[in-house]
Parts: C-alpha cells; sequence; structure tokens
C-alpha cells in the first residue's frame, strides 16, 4: 500500500516538470528501488509481528543456516499457510476463577506422559466446574513404562500452581486435618460435560475430598462453554511447562541439533514393542518377533483385546508405520537422503535390523546420544516421562514433524504446534499409504515419479494448515461419537486459535 502511493505521488510530478527522458528513467530506477525497500522493510516487520511468544521460539526462527543442502524443493520445508491465525486464551468478560475453599479434588492421573498431560489439563477445568482445590495429581508408576517420576520431577510445580492463579486454586498436598477424613473415590464417566460435573459436585454436601482414579478422556472435546475450552488450553500449552532440568536439556539439544544440521524434521518413530504388541501389527516381523508381542499383549491386563488379526490391522491403517515405510514415505515426499531426522521415540523395536532399513535411505538419522553427554542423560535414563519429554521439546520446535503412528503423542505435538502458530505436520495418511506400498510390493506400481506423484497427492491437505477439529464421522450414534471425534488437543481451533478480529485477545 505505503509503496504504491509513494509511485503515483512521484509520477504526478513529472508530468508538470516535462524532463529530459534520461532523467525520467533515472528517477524511475530511483522510485523503483525505493518501493522495493519499502515492501521489503514493511514485509520484515509483519513477520516479527506475527512471532508467537513461545520462550523457545525465539531462538528459532533466525537460526535457519543449512549448509549443503542443494535445490530441493524449498516448500517441503515451509510451514502451511496459516491465515494470520493466532493462540488466543484470555478468558471472556463473564469469566469468574473459582476458589474453591474447603474442598478438595485428589487425582491419580493414568498413562503416558502425554496422556497424563492432558488428563491433568483437563482436571484443572473439572476442578474449575466443580469450584474445588486441585491437589498436585500423582503419576501413574504402574503403566508400561513404570516411571516413579513424581509431577515435579516432570513439571514446573510452582509454575503450575502460580500460573493457573487466576483459574483455580491448586496445593501441594491435602491439608493435615483432612488426611484422614472421608473421601469420595469416583471413577468419572468419560467425556463427560459441564452437567455431568455440576451434577458431581452435589457430593461437597457429603465429603470434603473427591478423589479421582483416573485422568484420561474424563472431559468431552467439544460442546464445552468457550472459557472453559480456554482454561484447557492455558493449562496444557501454558501452565503445565516441563521442570527446569528438562526444559534446559531440551532447548540444548534443540541448539546443537540446529548448528550441526540446520533444519530438521523430527520423527516420532513409534514402533517400540508395547505399539506393536498392543496394536497386534506384526507387518514386517519374524515369526519370533510376532510370538513375542503376541505374549507380551495376553499378559497384560489392562489391554483389553487379545486376538488381533495382523492383516486387518494393517489394511484399516491402523498400525504404526514400519521404519521402511517411513523412509520410503518421506523420499516420495521429495526430502533428500541428507535430510538429518531426530528420531524421538524409546527404544526401537529390534533396534538396528529393522531401523536399518530407515538408516539406509536417510543416513543422517540422529538421536539423543548423539546430541547430549552420558552425563546429561544419566538423569534421565530409566525415567520413560522424562526422556518423552525431551522429545516433546525437541519435536514442538521442529521444522517439519512427522508421527509414524496418531497416538497421545502424535496428537499432543500437532495440537501444540498448531496452537503455537501453524508449524508444519505431516501426517501420513496410514491407510492410503499401505494401500500403496502393497502395490510397490507386487510391482504394480514403481519407486520414482509415480510414487511421488500419489504420495504428494494423497498427503497435500495433511500438513498441518488450519482446519476446525473434526467432529466424528457421519452415521456414528450415541455415546461411540465422543470416542470418534478428533480430540480437543489434537487442534484446539476455533476456540483457541483465532482471527485477527479477535487480535486484542492474543496473549
Ligand atoms: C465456590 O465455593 C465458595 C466456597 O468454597 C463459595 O463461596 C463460592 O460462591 C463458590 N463459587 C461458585 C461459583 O459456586
Ligand atoms: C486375517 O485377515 C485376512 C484378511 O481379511 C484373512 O485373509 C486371513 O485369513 C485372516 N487371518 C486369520 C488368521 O484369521
Amino acid at each position: 500500500m505505503v509503496s504504491r502511493g509513494s509511485h503515483n505521488l512521484y509520477t504526478s510530478r513529472f508530468h508538470t516538470r516535462k524532463l529530459s527522458p534520461s532523467i525520467i528513467t533515472f528517477y524511475t530506477i530511483l522510485i523503483f528501488g525505493f518501493s522495493i525497500f519499502v515492501f521489503f522493510f514493511y514485509v520484515r516487520n509483519t513477520i516479527i509481528d506475527e512471532d508467537q511468544p513461545h520462550p523457545l521460539l525465539s531462538q528459532q526462527s533466525l537460526s535457519h543456516q543449512v549448509p549443503e543442502l542443494p535445490m530441493y524443493d524449498e516448500k517441503l520445508w515451509d510451514p502451511p499457510f496459516s491465515h494470520g491465525l493466532h493462540q488466543c486464551v484470555k478468558p471472556t468478560a463473564r469469566y469468574k476463577g473459582a476458589q474453591g475453599v474447603d474442598r478438595y479434588l485428589t487425582v491419580r492421573s493414568n498413562g503416558g506422559l502425554n496422556q497424563m498431560r492432558t488428563g491433568i489439563s483437563d482436571m484443572v477445568a473439572v476442578a474449575h466446574i466443580m469450584n474445588a482445590t486441585l491437589v498436585i495429581p500423582q503419576l501413574d508408576k504402574r503403566s508400561f513404562w513404570q516411571d516413579s517420576s513424581v509431577f515435579s520431577d516432570i513439571f514446573d510445580e510452582l509454575h503450575f500452581i502460580e500460573s493457573l492463579k487466576g483459574d483455580i486454586k491448586i496445593v501441594r498436598e491435602l491439608p493435615k486435618n483432612l488426611e484422614g477424613a472421608p473421601r469420595a473415590r469416583k471413577h468419572f464417566t468419560s467425556w463427560a460435560g459441564v452437567g455431568y460435573y455440576e451434577e458431581v459436585a452435589r457430593l461437597w454436601n457429603d465429603y470434603q475430598v473427591i478423589h479421582v482414579a483416573k485422568s484420561d478422556s474424563r472431559l468431552a472435546n467439544n460442546d464445552l462453554p468457550l472459557d472453559i475450552q480456554r482454561l484447557r488450553c492455558r493449562a496444557m500449552y501454558q501452565a503445565l511447562r516441563f521442570s527446569p532440568p528438562i526444559e534446559d536439556l531440551g532447548k540444548r539439544l534443540v541448539d546443537r541439533l540446529r548448528s550441526r544440521w540446520g533444519r530438521y524434521i523430527a520423527l516420532h518413530l513409534r514402533y517400540e514393542k508395547d505399539m506393536l504388541s498392543f496394536t497386534g501389527c506384526a507387518y514386517g516381523l519374524t515369526d519370533a518377533e510376532s510370538e513375542e508381542l503376541r505374549v507380551l499383549r495376553e499378559s497384560t491386563n489392562y489391554w483389553k483385546v487379545k486376538k488381533i488379526n495382523a492383516t486387518e490391522q494393517r489394511i484399516g491403517g491402523f498400525c504404526p508405520l514400519t521404519p521402511k515405510e517411513v523412509g520410503v514415505f518421506l523420499l516420495a515426499l521429495g526430502f533428500p537422503p541428507s535430510t538429518p531426522i531426530y528420531i524421538a521415540a524409546g527404544e526401537i523395536y529390534g533396534g538396528n535390523t529393522h531401523l536399518s532399513e530407515l538408516s539406509s535411505r536417510f543416513p543422517n538419522l540422529v538421536f539423543k546420544e548423539h546430541l547430549a553427554t552420558p552425563e546429561e542423560l544419566k538423569a534421565f535414563t530409566n525415567h520413560a516421562s522424562q526422556n518423552a519429554a525431551v522429545d516433546y521439546i525437541i519435536s514442538i520446535e521442529s521444522d517439519v514433524f512427522v508421527p509414524s503412528y496418531s497416538g497421545n503423542m502424535a496428537r499432543a505435538v500437532e495440537g501444540h504446534r498448531r496452537f503455537l502458530g501453524h508449524r508444519k505436520t505431516i501426517n501420513p495418511d496410514r491407510k492410503g499409504l499401505v494401500e500403496i506400498f502393497d502395490r510397490l510390493e507386487t510391482g504394480d506400481l514403481k519407486e520414482g515419479e509415480p510414487l511421488s506423484h500419489l504420495v504428494q497427492q494423497m498427503h497435500k491437505n495433511r500438513e498441518g494448515a488450519p482446519r476446525k477439529r473434526q467432529g466424528s464421522p457421519p452415521g456414528i450414534k450415541g455415546r461411540a461419537r465422543f470416542r470418534t471425534e478428533e480430540s480437543f488437543y489434537e487442534d484446539p481451533y476455533p476456540e483457541c486459535i483465532c482471527g485477527s478480529r479477535s487480535k486484542l485477545e492474543r496473549t
């Protein structure tokens, strides 16, 4: 706008003064140059203005020196167009904090790191609805991960309490005089709405302490008041910061990755024993391996489904991509073999036997052990959740995030990246890809151009561009609807991501 205005102003003067052609040319060039200068100045300011106030981001965006990549398609690394959308988590004018004096909610969270994080964020909202004081939740020590960490090992406890001060009261422990008091022990119903918790709040007439046995999926994804949804976002994206040792290590590793490799993909390679066993996915495994996984599945109590047809799982798109499939997929998208790929995962099942099918295609696989010293990692060994937290940070900060399976971590990271300004997340269409991989295997399709074309078309709209959270697929009725809706934390749009009209609400 500015440049066009100044252009017109100057050209009108030329006509009145009748200058020689060479001077006109000189002025034209001068004006042209000035317009370009104004344009870039304007663009630059706009970009800086759009930066999100995430603590880690500030170091990231300016340090993209890529040493050696040739002219591969730059678009591969570009974030999707975000239409000027940005995070918005401020409460509305109607909102009131809940003080909840003398009523306490104690919580045992269950599951791995990300299941606990979303569960705890929901419990913050539930404590607000029920007007209760939240006692710092206990973490799960019995899940597959067997991690003995307590809340303050993983999260910044003080920050959690302080930053939610205006929303709910949080205390470290039950007051001494209530330790022996009778508690109502509740299994809250899954995907419940506000009405349910207002009903449950009647228990305060008889009890001062309510204990929640399980925290995952206790709150509906949709149809909750805007202020409750925003409170979930404040809890998840602002209050539940990791503990200082984890944040520090995460940042340090991101810095080392960037200075050594420049841009990188973070690959959540969910090719771990528990996941393969739980999903019954045996494709590409030896008989001995699938037998081991079957035995593990049948002996794990809290995995309910025991008999699984591996072929049907795979065809349905319910299996994590194998390391080989990930390699073929990323090459087909156009990523050059030199691309650095950070492996965000625990132990890869079968170790190098399976991993080599990825590293043969992408030799620059980067593991935590390559970036951190043994001393730095020592504090984290045998603490799966703390390791997962470091992976979470590195995944959030990556240029491109690719999950090989849509589990809790994949969903949480994808949602967080949307919240931070629609950073690129390439979500593999596993059902579609399996069809393609099978055609490759039968020779019906060739690697190279035809494969690339198919894979790229298939993923054009799966790059983390803004879109509203999806409801359940049509035709699904009753309570199954809640389970099949897209998770709130996978896409907190529209409640916590807003257009430019609500700019004032930006935090
Ligand atoms: C919350 O509880 C306190 C007492 O603990 C009460 O004074 C207040 O009115 C309650 N607020 C709501 C919104 O119910
Ligand atoms: C598993 O499912 C496939 C495809 O539906 C079928 O061909 C196969 O016989 C099934 N295997 C077993 C062991 O039931």
